[in-house]
């Protein structure tokens, strides 16, 4: 592995002022679980750890190695690497085919726009999500419609789907967020029963499984992303997974202008025959896809053995309720290592305390994604700005805009929101030690909660 240059940013991410200064002396291991002597590194006590977690990206000489030739051809844009990725990813994930794109948002887009979504058109999908699930819809002149979560999951919770399916309703959009699973029995049941389309959005779940499927090859088109923090990463890109040759042609087509391609075909020969975007991944990023994908699955099931640890030693630990799968999983992807933190548990300490005591005990923390912008997806500001465009004015009834925070109202997903504790996937690359130190460092802060509220 090929180790990046720490940054600034990085290194006051995995470790804080306090731990600067005691960074030569680390505590003795205790075991997890048990009492943490010290005062908490926030307030001038040594921290349990001040070595970084793994950096993210991992590129090796073979990266390198791989790209030059790319560079040097001079054929940059779309064409015999980005083919070869495709293939190799489809090939992976156990899919018929696979369309590369240049990021996860537009994956979604394409996908939606190749279903002919637009307005008028509802969807039904999680608020327990990142905006870019949710842009695409709104690009579409179409209607998100939200079911709460399931508390326990985290996902889209089927029991709430059915009610809020209505004769607008075109598809169901299931988030396998943060690298758990949605349950696509019953998601793809619901589906064939109202006659909907299933998009998947999988762009935290790169080989997260479904009863020894791959998450993306579940519903009708599954969409990725390749971005810089994901567990598959060539900086930006993305992909659409799926089954349908007509469909799949027409997902092409759309991200290269309309042009041609299989069964979209131009009645006079030079024509573009539908309505397109251009969102198609360049040779370079193929490049560096290729060679990612060379130890993707073996970093998965680093995380994933790392993660099981992790949740094992946890449970010892008041207050922490880590997101569990259900039992048809059988392979959890973690993009984020999910905890509800209970502040009551820790005699109010808010959970904001909580996160800064964990980095300054060198382990970096956050509020889980989706929710960077603290809020989730039924009260997304985008959403509402939409509903002040002039598309949006002229197709929804105004009774419906005004209707739709009560009607779209997920206090199930609110309370998740308020509790979220995510780490990152990179921190579940290295080793046992580094899941000890996670777990003192969560039992440390718990035993000084007094002092730190
Ligand atoms: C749930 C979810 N959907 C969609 C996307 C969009 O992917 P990208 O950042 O590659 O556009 C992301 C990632 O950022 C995501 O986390």
């Amino acid at each position: 592995m090929k180790e990046r240059p720490v940054s600034r940013r990085d290194f006051l991410s995995t470790a804080s002022a306090g731990s600067l200064a005691a960074a030569a002396a680390q505590p003795p291991p205790a075991a997890p679980g048990k009492a943490q002597a010290g005062a908490p590194a926030l307030l001038g006590g040594q921290p349990i750890r001040s070595r970084p977690f793994p950096p993210w990206p991992i590129w090796k000489e073979a990266d390198e190695k791989a790209i030059l030739p790319v560079l040097q051809r001079g054929v940059w844009s779309r064409d015999k690497r980005v083919t070869e990725a495709e293939q190799r990813f489809a090939r992976m994930m156990g899919a018929k085919h696979c369309l590369a794109t240049c990021n996860g948002t537009n994956a979604i887009y394409t996908a939606f726009r190749a279903l002919d979504l637009g307005p008028g058109d509802e969807v039904i999908t999680t608020p327990y999500t990142f905006v870019a699930s949710i842009q695409p819809l709104l690009l579409s002149g179409a209607l998100p419609v939200f079911a709460d979560i399931d508390p326990v999951t985290w996902q889209i919770d089927p029991d709430r789907i059915e009610a809020k399916i209505t004769r607008n309703t075109v598809a169901l959009f299931p988030v396998h967020i943060i690298g758990g699973v949605c349950d696509m029995d019953r998601i793809n049941a619901i589906a064939r029963k109202h006659n909907l389309k299933v998009v998947e959005d999988a762009c935290e779940a790169h080989f997260g499984e479904w009863k020894n499927r791959k998450v993306g090859t579940l519903g009708d088109l599954g969409c990725f992303s390749f971005q810089t923090g994901k567990a598959l990463t060539c900086g930006e890109g993305g992909a659409i997974l799926g089954e349908s040759d007509a469909l799949m042609d027409r997902c092409y087509s759309f991200h290269n202008l309309g042009r041609p391609h299989g069964s979209v075909v131009s009645k006079n020969k030079s024509g573009h025959p539908i309505v397109g975007s251009k969102c198609r991944m360049a040779e370079y990023q193929a490049s560096i896809l290729m060679t990612q994908m060379e130890v993707a699955v073996a970093q998965a099931q680093t995380r994933s053995e790392n993660a099981a640890y992790l949740l094992k030693k946890l449970a010892a630990v008041p207050g922490i309720v880590p997101r569990t799968d259900y039992a048809q999983v059988t392979h959890t992807a973690f993009y984020y290592f999910g905890i509800r933190y209970q502040k009551d548990k820790f005699d109010g300490l808010h959970r904001d305390r909580f996160i800064s005591a964990l980095g300054a005990e060198g382990i970096p923390a956050n509020k889980g994604l989706g929710v960077i912008e603290g809020l989730p997806m039924n009260k997304e500001e985008a959403l509402f700005a939409a509903f002040q465009s002039k598309l949006y004015q002229r197709v929804y009834a105004r009774e419906k805009l005004a209707a739709y925070p009560a009607e779209n109202d997920c206090p199930l997903c609110d309370s998740l929101v308020e509790e979220t504790v995510g780490f990152h996937q990179r921190m579940f690359l290295g080793t046992k030690e580094d899941m000890d130190d996670i777990c003192r460092a969560v039992q440390k802060v718990y035993d000084n909660r007094k002092k730190l509220v």
